[in-house]
């Protein structure tokens, strides 16, 4: 029977806010959930602003806000077992696993050096590498 996204991911309280989390076991390299939501300009995302903004590149952002796109849980980690790739013509996201991923861990990947800076520096990394003692 075809899996669907609430067969392989569930939302969560994290130490970040809501999180996502595996359902499943994930191998390196498979695919998770693709990020998805409106394309705009990059001109457009900065007049919106909000934390579910994707940057494609210098001209086109994908914003991330609606009910429909889960992916928009995943959290930045500094030592994220997730990450981003885009497809050919830098349209559309898809999270891939970066390592072997257990049942009911959380999924992070690393948001990138301007949200970091920008979004959260200023008020601290929550992250398990950040938190730790
Ligand atoms: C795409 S959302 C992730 C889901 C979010 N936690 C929620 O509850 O909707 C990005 C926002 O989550 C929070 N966040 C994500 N990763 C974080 C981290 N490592 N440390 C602190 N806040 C984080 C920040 O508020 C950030 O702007
Ligand atoms: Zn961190």
């Amino acid at each position: 029977m075809k899996k669907t996204q609430a067969d392989k991911v569930r939302v969560g309280r994290s130490s970040a806010g809501l999180g996502l989390y595996a359902s499943q076991e994930f191998k390196k390299g498979d695919l998770i959930i693709e990020y998805t939501g409106e394309t705009i300009s990059t001109a457009e995302a900065d007049r919106r602003g909000g934390k579910y903004l994707f940057e494609l590149n210098d001209k086109k952002t994908i914003d991330g806000k609606g009910r429909d796109n889960i992916a928009r849980y995943i959290n930045h980690s500094c030592r994220p077992n997730c990450y981003p790739e885009l497809n050919a013509s830098e349209t559309r996201v898809f999270i891939y696993a970066k390592r072997k991923i257990t049942v009911g861990e959380e999924l992070t990947y690393d948001y990138g050096k301007d949200y970091f800076e920008i979004m959260l520096k200023p008020m601290g990394c929550r992250c398990q590498k950040c938190t730790a003692k």
